[in-house]
């Protein structure tokens, strides 16, 4: 169902806070930034080698659920799992047979234009789990 893990996503205040600190203390680089209004949010990526990154979001106005999240988690922490899958449709589909539900239909899309859809934590021992339809070529 899944290929392997895609990214780490951080909740965090300040994404120049956060990629100053991942680079000075970390040696860790921040190589891409975007804005994802229709999500409310603001995100940038770092390499970790191989096909895995992290993602650091930060909430581009205070109506952006990613504020809430914040609210209870002031220094930022871990936001969701995010697992490509080759094809999001029929895992869709077997997960809706096993009563795992998206918690929106997949035609949601990254910046990357690829369709996301998430799963509700609950029916992921607690954690968010975005699924990113890409292939396990890296692209
Ligand atoms: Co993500």
């Amino acid at each position: 169902m899944f290929s392997r893990l895609s990214h780490v996503a951080l909740a965090v205040p300040s994404i120049e806070a956060a990629a100053a600190r991942l680079e000075q203390v970390y040696g860790l680089r921040v190589t891409e930034r975007h804005e994802n209004p229709e999500q409310g949010v603001r995100m940038a990526y770092v390499d970790l080698g191989g096909e895995t990154r992290m993602e650091l979001i930060e909430p581009l106005h205070a109506e952006s659920p990613l504020a809430r999240y914040l609210e209870r988690h002031p220094q930022g922490g871990l936001h969701h799992l995010s697992f490509a899958t080759p094809g999001l449709d029929e895992a869709a589909e077997a997960l809706a047979g096993s009563g795992v539900r998206p918690v929106s239909p997949p035609q949601a899309r990254n910046v990357h234009g690829e369709r996301i859809a998430f799963l509700h934590p609950r029916d992921f021992l607690g954690v968010l789990v975005e699924l990113e339809e890409r292939g396990t070529d890296h692209e």
